[in-house]
């Protein structure tokens, strides 16, 4: 089994996504969703959905505590679905090209630090542009930069709002990203 643990900040509808995706794997398992948010919505998807969750704090992630749980998890490949903070030095060495990011735009184009959820959408309708999409990458210690594994776009109207976007990229989302993680996983996508 390959052992994918999700790490969440939101609503964490990517990671429900992820979860229904690969509940009858014989080849995946979600070990649990981890979020740094105690009270996120994603808590009580994965309540529903049946998949151990807990959250922890910005500090168990900067003294080992959140890598000893990944550890403990026996987790293969980190999935950050909507995960706002950046992730530690240890977790990064621990699971070199291992650990897989989903951004809301076209990386380089809008990303960085704050810039996340709705606030890509608004800086894209603002500079009237006509495409966005999504980028899924490795990361590494800069925010949303590192290998990129897949990207797709979406047409942005004149008429649309950053509401509307972020509908159309969701649907992007929901389309690829858990596909993408398992054909990276099994080796199907290959990077440099
Ligand atoms: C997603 O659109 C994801 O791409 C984005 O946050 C949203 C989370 O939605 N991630 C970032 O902006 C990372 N920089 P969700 O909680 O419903 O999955």
């Amino acid at each position: 089994m390959i052992n994918i643990t999700i790490l969440a900040s939101g609503s964490g509808s990517n990671a429900e996504n992820i979860v229904n995706y690969f509940s009858n794997s014989d080849k995946f398992n979600v070990t649990a969703i981890l979020s740094n948010k105690k009270d996120a919505y994603v808590h009580e998807r994965a309540e529903r959905l049946g998949i151990p969750h807990s959250s922890f704090s910005k500090a168990d992630m900067e003294n080992g505590a959140l890598l000893k749980t990944l550890k403990e998890l026996n987790t293969d490949y980190v999935i950050l679905a909507g995960f706002l903070l950046k992730v530690s030095d240890d977790i990064l060495e621990t699971y070199p090209m291992k650990i897989i990011n989903i951004h809301p735009a076209l990386l380089p184009l809008y990303g960085g630090k704050g810039m996340y959820g709705m606030k890509v959408h608004e800086a894209v309708v603002a500079n009237k542009e006509k495409k966005s999409g999504i980028t899924i990458h490795l990361i590494d210690n800069n925010y949303d930069q590192g290998t990129t594994i897949f990207q797709a776009t979406v047409d942005v109207l004149p008429t649309d709002t950053p509401e509307d976007v972020a509908h159309k990229v969701h649907e992007l989302e929901y389309k690829y990203f858990p596909s993408v993680i398992e054909k990276y996983a099994l080796g199907e996508i290959t990077v440099k």
